[in-house]
């Protein structure tokens, strides 16, 4: 337990948190990506390169050490943190070494004047309460997660049993476990993690589960990244009979249980864990309205599928919209970047509904606003990112 005087240390530091916060973790990883060469593989170097990675966990510290004293209206965001720590298997024994370097990036970044013991020990006390509640959290889904109906713990071997090509860039692969034993359920918008082994390194990804696993199988829809290590890896080299080793699924953007209408917004590859929650929506009677953009028809995966579950379900409503036409493909029903004013005519008429999108990062912002624009209540749209989460605003 942190004593008052530590909370009011740690509190203080927050402004100085948010000037200097993301220096700090960006020191911090360069050193303990440097130092301990066993945390590399869990860390995606193209998030690193971005900023986004540093940017997310500064985040995570700055809004922790603005609510130490209510830690519990970091309600959503320690869930995300645990799910996408779970999804790539982080595990108790790592703690000890991103608290040092992050204890130690504090005192060479601040100073000897600023970072004096005092503080120091502020905040390694601080770390450790944050640690352990993360550790508490992450080990009990670990548990659960061996215990379920088909679970396992870490990684577990699986077998590519079809590879299908769903557009001129995504391509789908369904695993079945070399055990062929049952696999644990996953909710509709869950992801999985994925360890590979390339040129003798480790690298891990999480990829969306897009379809339900009811059937024994996990499938997962991949786009081919220009220089993008993972997917390129599983589109070339990756058939029908190669195993790979998953972690179990994870993941807090999911689909809740309503009655309200569904609206399902997408761009891209972030069509995905929409997929999975179509399939679950129409085994209910809740209309569904699903709105994919997509650069061209070349790019558009799924359409096929959606269309005849539209043509045998009239409770799917589903909306297209491409950048441009490429003159060759079935054309969209609407041409360029989607507006507001669009959107608000492929919504339900009642606002009171719940939607989920994903996409790139300014696609997400625009449909974010739109939303909220066209009066659709904050708190039932929902998003995720497919990489660290940053803000939308
Ligand atoms: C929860 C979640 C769900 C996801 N679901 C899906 C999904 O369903 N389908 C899907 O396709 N993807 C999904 N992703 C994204 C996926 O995890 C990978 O990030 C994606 O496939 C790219 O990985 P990669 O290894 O191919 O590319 P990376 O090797 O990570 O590279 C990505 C890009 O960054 C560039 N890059 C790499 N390293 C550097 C560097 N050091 N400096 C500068 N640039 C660099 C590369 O050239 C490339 O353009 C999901 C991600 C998350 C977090
Ligand atoms: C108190 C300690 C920690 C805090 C506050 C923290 C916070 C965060 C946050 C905010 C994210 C981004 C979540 C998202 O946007 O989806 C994240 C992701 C991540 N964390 Fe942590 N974390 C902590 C400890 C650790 C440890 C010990 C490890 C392992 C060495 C670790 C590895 C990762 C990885 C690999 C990711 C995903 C990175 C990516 O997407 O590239 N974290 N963490």
């Amino acid at each position: 337990m942190l004593s008052v005087q530590d909370r009011a240390i740690v509190k203080s530091t927050v402004p100085l948190l948010e000037s200097g916060g993301e220096a700090l973790i960006t020191h911090f990883y360069r050193m303990m990506l440097s130092e301990y060469p066993e945390v590399r593989p869990l860390f995606n170097q193209a998030h690193q390169a971005s900023g986004d990675q540093p940017r997310a966990l500064a985040n995570g510290v700055l809004m922790y050490a603005r609510h130490i004293d209510q830690l519990d209206q970091l309600g959503d965001l320690v869930a995300k943190i645990i799910n996408k720590h779970v999804a790539l298997q982080i595990l108790p024994e790592h703690y000890p070494i991103v608290g040092s370097c992050l204890l130690r990036a504090i005192s060479e970044v601040l100073g000897d004047e600023i970072a004096t013991p005092e503080v120091m020990a502020a905040w390694g006390a601080a770390y450790g309460q944050l640690a352990d509640i993360l550790i508490g959290a992450e080990t009990s889904i670990y548990d659960q997660k061996e215990q379920a109906p088909g679970g396992w713990r870490g990684a577990r071997d699986f077998i590519v049993v079809a590879k299908v090509d769903e557009s001129a860039e995504i391509t789908s692969f369904y695993f079945e476990p070399a055990d062929k034993g049952p696999i644990l359920a996953a909710e509709p918008g869950q992801y999985i993690g994925m360890q590979l082994i390339l040129d003798g390194e480790e690298i891990r990804r999480n990829y969306s589960l897009s379809a339900l696993a009811n059937q024994g199988q996990y499938r997962i829809s991949v786009k081919r990244e220009t220089g993008g290590r993972a997917s390129n890896h599983l589109h070339d080299q990756l058939h029908v009979g190669s195993s790979i080793q998953l972690f179990p699924p994870s993941g807090e953007f999911t689909l809740t249980e309503s009655a309200k209408p569904l609206v399902l917004i997408s761009g891209g590859v972030g069509i995905t864990p929409t997929l999975a929650m179509l399939e679950a929506a129409l085994a209910t009677k809740r209309p569904v309205h699903f709105i994919h953009c997509a650069r061209n028809g070349s790019v558009h995966a799924f359409r096929d599928w959606i269309d005849g579950l539209a043509e045998r379900h009239p409770q799917l409503k589903r909306f297209y919209c491409y950048d441009e036409d490429d003159g060759v493909s079935p054309a969209a029903h609407k041409v360029g970047l989607l507006s507001q004013e669009q959107l608000g005519e492929w919504l339900p008429q009642q606002r009171d509904l719940d939607a989920y999108f994903l996409g790139p990062k300014g696609f997400m912002a625009a449909i974010k606003r739109h939303l909220k624009a066209l009066g659709v209540p904050e708190k039932q749209s929902r998003y995720e990112f497919f990489g660290p989460a940053s803000s939308l605003e």
